[in-house]
């Protein structure tokens, strides 16, 4: 028999891609967190999901044992569980759901599932619980680019995401063709700050002067094309001038595609805010950790007040699974044992936006 929720602490576990995570958070907050990131997958240049699971398999039994220690709680005295249940990797995902669906068993305590871009929207308010709705919010991974109008936790409005590449799988890519290591994001933010944007010319995708509000486009992206321009533009330099052409370009070559990327990504948000009228902004998921993008967002978005979560609880973590488990269950919810692991998980409460507002009517 499965107890109500104690309100006591919650383990969260996370292990959509390559991070292997597990925290505790109880009432006062965030009390354990270990994040162990896989590097087997460097020198393929990308994730391998089999290597992934197999490493999220071997380690997570000292994952979580780790966090329990730091949290100082004994795995009985823990109260719930939380675990990303998708999207993810197939089998990078049901390494985690399993154990915790066992763990829960085992101790008789509820477990939740949590959809892992809804936490990456939660990463904010684990440590600045002002983070909360209605805001706009750009969340920006590997896996995903959504716009979002949040009215209130739970009302998540669509306002834009992209067509084709997320801008974390473009910065990993176009930092393959630019001869950069894996992952991408961090290797070409580096490259960036000794270069200059505008060397080199790279388009800025869904920014066409012809657009307007109401159009499709007006807050999509796509980086896709993108991608491919700076791929080709790394390709021609290595033509004319060679490899090590090519790696002397690099940084300028590193901060034109930056820009890029970012011109795109405030003026989408700008468009947003001015759309709903919020005084609010949440960035999260991966990209978040780029400190021109932070830079960016706080000089040019005006006067409303901007929330980047710190860069430990940007990318992949347990801390944001743990934080929106404990809170769903406090508002009763519970997953049954027969729940699945589904690398399209939906989003819960994701509906498109319709001219929804921040501002009380
Ligand atoms: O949220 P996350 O850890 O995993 C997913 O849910 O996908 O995001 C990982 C992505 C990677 O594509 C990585 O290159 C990108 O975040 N990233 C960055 C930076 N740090 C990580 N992108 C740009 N600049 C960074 N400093
Ligand atoms: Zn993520």
């Amino acid at each position: 028999m499965v107890r109500a929720y104690a309100g006591g602490p919650v383990l969260g576990i996370e292990t959509s891609c390559d991070e292997t995570s597990a925290a505790v958070v109880s009432a006062v907050g965030l009390i354990g967190h270990v994040i162990l990131s896989q590097d087997a997958h460097e020198r393929f240049g990308g994730v391998v999901p089999e290597i992934a699971a197999r490493a999220h398999l071997r380690r997570l039994d000292d994952v979580v044992s780790a966090a329990l220690a730091e949290a100082d709680v004994a795995p009985e005295d823990i109260d719930g569980v939380g675990v990303t249940a998708g999207p993810g990797l197939i089998g990078a995902l049901l390494v985690g759901l399993n154990w915790a669906k066992g763990f829960a068993w085992a101790r008789e305590v509820p477990f939740v599932a949590v959809h892992h871009m809804e936490a990456h929207l939660h990463a904010n308010s684990v440590e600045s619980p002002e983070a909360t709705p209605p805001f706009v919010a750009l969340l920006v991974s590997g896996g995903h680019t959504m716009l979002l109008h949040v009215p209130a936790w739970g009302d998540y409005r669509l306002l834009g995401e992209t067509r084709d590449d997320a801008v974390g799988e473009a910065f990993d890519k176009v930092a393959r063709t630019f001869g950069l290591g894996f992952p991408g994001g961090p290797e070409i933010e580096r490259a960036a700050r000794r270069g200059r944007p505008g060397v080199y010319r790279l388009p800025r995708p869904m920014l066409s002067g012809s657009d307007a509000p109401g159009d499709a486009a007006w807050f999509d992206f796509s980086f896709s094309g993108l991608k491919t321009a700076a791929a080709l533009l790394a390709e021609d330099v290595r033509a004319r001038k060679g490899d090590d052409g090519l790696e002397r370009a690099v940084p300028d070559l590193a901060a034109e595609f930056q820009a890029a990327v970012l011109d795109v990504l405030v003026a989408k948000t700008r468009r947003a805010l001015e759309s709903t009228g919020c005084q609010r902004v949440l960035l999260g998921g991966g990209v978040a950790r780029n400190g021109r993008l932070r830079e960016r967002f706080e000089s040019e978005l005006g006067a409303v007040r901007v929330h980047v979560p710190p860069p430990r609880l940007a990318t992949d973590n347990a801390a944001m699974i743990a934080h929106l488990a404990r809170r769903r269950l406090l508002e009763g919810e519970r997953a049954g044992l027969d729940l699945n692991a589904d690398p399209a998980y939906p989003f819960p409460g994701l509906t498109p936006f319709r001219g929804t507002s921040c501002i009380p009517n």
